[in-house]
């Protein structure tokens, strides 16, 4: 069952969905989190940065897994994830980036993608997963097509993902964007006890509106989290 909390403006959203996080951190201090990355994320990551500099909340025995990550893309080129996380997160509070996890993203997808699963089994399951929504329906980079017993694997992008990257980091140069990535499945995401899914914008109404009529199909993967117990869907009035 899903909650669907709609807002009139997304700072009041991510404050909401930042502090349901950070009362998870201070209840339990070694949580372990899924982390999603995208423009939408990088507003939540700025709400606990934020929390941090006043309330010192503390990181230090945290343990994070993120979704996904572009393949062959070295963690130091800026268009890495991890360079993303390293930038709007993990180096302005105090968690130990060794307890910072990203599949990885070069050499035997197999492999890679089997340790990832292996790794999150060995730590989870995640008190906390956060998700963007891609315009297309996709969950990390579950792109539409994928189905619900999928681990993590390695995938080739669709051109509307590729077209809406493009247009947020790479000036809207298309050959720019890789074109494979290696992500959670969605298997791997519903295992976790919560899942905070972020949405705002009219591009990610068309998504929304098909969640909205309960209806299951692989076309829009968003829709897979109606089969998990604890998931909210925080978007504002454009998405709504
Ligand atoms: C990428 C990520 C997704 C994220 C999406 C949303 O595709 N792999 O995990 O949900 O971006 O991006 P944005 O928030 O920029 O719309």
């Amino acid at each position: 069952m899903t909650n669907i909390k709609v807002y009139k403006n997304k700072k009041q959203a991510y404050q909401d969905a930042a502090q349901k996080l950070i009362e998870i951190i201070k209840k339990k201090p070694n949580a372990v989190i899924g982390l999603a990355t995208g423009s939408t994320s990088a507003g939540f990551y700025q709400c606990l940065v934020e929390d941090y500099q006043k309330n010192k909340t503390d990181y230090s025995k945290v343990i994070t897994f993120n979704l996904d990550e572009y393949y062959d893309v070295d963690e130091k080129n800026p268009i890495s994830y991890r360079y993303f996380m390293n930038e709007q997160f993990f180096c302005k509070v105090n968690i130990d980036l060794k307890n910072t996890y990203f599949p990885k993203n070069n050499g035997d997808k197999k492999l890679n993608s089997e340790n990832y699963e292996k790794l999150i089994n060995q730590h989870g399951p995640f008190d906390f997963q956060l998700l963007g929504l891609g315009v297309n329906g996709h969950i990390a980079f579950n792109e539409p097509g994928s189905t619900i017993n999928q681990k993590t694997h390695v995938v080739n992008l669709k051109k509307e993902t590729i077209a809406h990257n493009a247009k947020i980091y790479f000036d809207n140069k298309e050959e720019l964007v890789p074109k494979k990535a290696i992500t959670m499945g969605i298997s791997t995401i519903l295992k976790a006890k919560y899942i905070c899914l972020l949405a705002f914008g009219k591009e990610k109404k068309l998504a929304i509106d098909f969640y909205k009529t309960n209806q299951i199909d692989a076309n829009w993967p968003v829709s897979f989290l109606h089969t998990h117990n604890n998931c909210e869907i925080y978007i504002d009035e454009l998405a709504n």
